[in-house]
């Protein structure tokens, strides 16, 4: 018997095997496409119509049915059929039983292999611009709170130690520049994501008149792709895009991981709202920061799904090929997980509560201010290796009486360089220290502000 149910039935004398029909099937996860795979059809269709392939009432009745078909879909009315395979023969077999013959040529000038890769990147183009607005919130939110800190003053750190204080308003600062790189190599890769494959059909093309630029033109492509086996094989936009996702999530884990560092009672800068964290059930004094952890572990999966993508690449020949059905629930993962850690972090950052008394604290307990000594001892003409050694001292004589540099008196110091005058306290002083580091990219609280104002600018663009 001839497996007649399926649209490709022709050349088959046997049914397909049950549990292969479940195995080689995508209507699970394909179906996230809908929208944008009548969105597809519909342009092709008034495509063939334009070149003389359908009849002006057969586009109508295409058209037509395939709107009915999305409402279906919207109020969750349509019933998706596994035997049908994926969500492309699920719609096509509905919308011939809902026109009759007319269904039966959509299909024509045009294969899956098209169809697929045109409706994923209707679909990416789309999310990558629902990610660059929650970017953006992101982003407004954080140049918010750098303004409100300009001159919150705490320590920088490196190799997580105590380094030289910075304002925590610089800091934000960073947190902006990288991830307003995302958001450019975001932008920059959905110009290569927006370009159509329809019309490469199954790999060679089609032998009907076709004007794809049209055809691009309805579903707002910036042009037809320049060669068809490339056309319907490659998805290395969607490995770009997750190459973009993954460093996205990297950046978002390292911000996490300083919110967690700044909230345990070990540094306790700053407080997380009660609503974002969550108890112990055993240690009642416990406030957790499940929503900077789980950001944190959530960059695993993206960083997975881009290894996944690559690898489903590697090695293989042109053109349209299996294996591709595999790229969707790595890519439909990512963009739900970078989606829902964005609105986890643009809902947080405006509700961080610094602890400044803490922050400055910890800046006065680590010698922050010692390479501000070194500079000192350099203007008044110590060469810096000197100057490096002198200051070495100065922390080991203040760490043997217990205080802080500035602590020293004035005869200490002196007895240490004949070059220290009683000006020395000015750099030695938290305020002063952060004030003199007024260059560009610096960060005094007036460059901070500066830096706000520019980057307010390069974020309305
Ligand atoms: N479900 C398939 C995919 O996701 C659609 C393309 C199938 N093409 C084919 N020749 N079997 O890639």
């Amino acid at each position: 018997m001839a497996d007649t149910d399926k649209p490709w039935g022709g050349r088959f004398a046997q049914p397909t095997d049950r549990f292969v029909e479940e195995f080689t099937a995508s209507v699970g996860f394909d179906k996230r496409l809908a929208l944008y795979d009548i969105q597809g059809s519909v342009a092709h269709a008034k495509m063939l119509c334009k070149v003389g392939v359908l009849t002006q009432a057969e586009c109508q009745a295409i058209v037509q049915g395939l709107e009915q078909i999305a409402s279906e879909i919207e109020r969750g009315e349509f019933s998706w059929s596994v035997a049908l395979e994926d969500v492309h023969m699920n719609i096509e077999a509905r919308l011939t039983e809902l026109i009759g013959e007319a269904g039966k040529k959509l299909h024509t000038a045009r294969s899956r292999n098209d169809q697929v890769a045109t409706d994923l990147r209707l679909w990416l183009r789309d999310q990558i611009d629902r990610i660059g607005a929650e970017l953006k919130r992101l982003l407004t939110a954080i140049l918010d709170v750098a303004e409100r800190e300009a001159e919150t003053i705490l320590p920088g750190f490196t190799h997580l130690q105590v380094a030289q204080p910075i304002t925590f308003g610089h800091h934000l600062l960073a947190w902006f520049e990288m991830l307003s790189r995302d958001a450019e190599r975001l932008a920059d890769c959905r110009r290569r994501v927006n370009v159509m494959p329809l019309g490469a059909a199954a790999l060679a093309g089609t032998s009907f008149p076709i004007d794809r630029f049209y055809t691009a033109a309805l579903l707002g492509f910036e042009r037809p792709a320049a060669n068809s086996l490339d056309a319907v094989s490659d998805r290395d936009f969607a490995i770009e895009f997750l190459a973009c996702a993954a460093l996205l999530m990297t950046h978002l884990s390292r911000m996490a991981e300083e919110l967690v560092l700044w909230t345990s009672p070990l540094f306790d800068f700053v407080e997380l709202p009660d609503a974002f964290c969550t108890g112990s059930s055993i240690m009642p004094q416990k406030k957790n920061p499940d929503v900077p952890e789980l950001i944190r572990g959530k960059t695993g999966r993206v960083n997975g799904h881009l290894m996944a993508l690559l690898t489903l690449m590697k090695a293989q020949p042109l053109a349209y090929n299996k294996d591709n059905q595999e790229d969707k629930e790595p890519l439909f993962d990512a963009v739900d997980t970078v989606l829902s850690c964005l609105r986890a972090f643009a809902d947080l950052v405006p509700n961080l509560q610094p602890k400044r008394e803490n922050m400055r604290r910890a800046a006065e307990r680590g010698f922050a201010t010692a390479t501000d000594l070194a500079d000192y001892l350099v203007r008044k003409g110590v060469p810096f290796r000197d100057a490096h050694e002198i200051t070495g001292r100065a922390v080991r004589l203040a760490l043997a009486q217990g205080g802080d540099l500035a602590g020293l008196s004035l005869e200490q110091l002196q007895r240490l360089s004949d070059k220290i005058d009683a000006d020395v306290y000015d750099v030695l002083t938290l305020e002063g220290s952060v004030a003199s580091r007024a260059h560009y990219g610096g960060t005094a609280p007036a460059q901070v502000r500066q830096a706000i104002l520019e980057a307010r600018r390069r974020l309305s663009l």
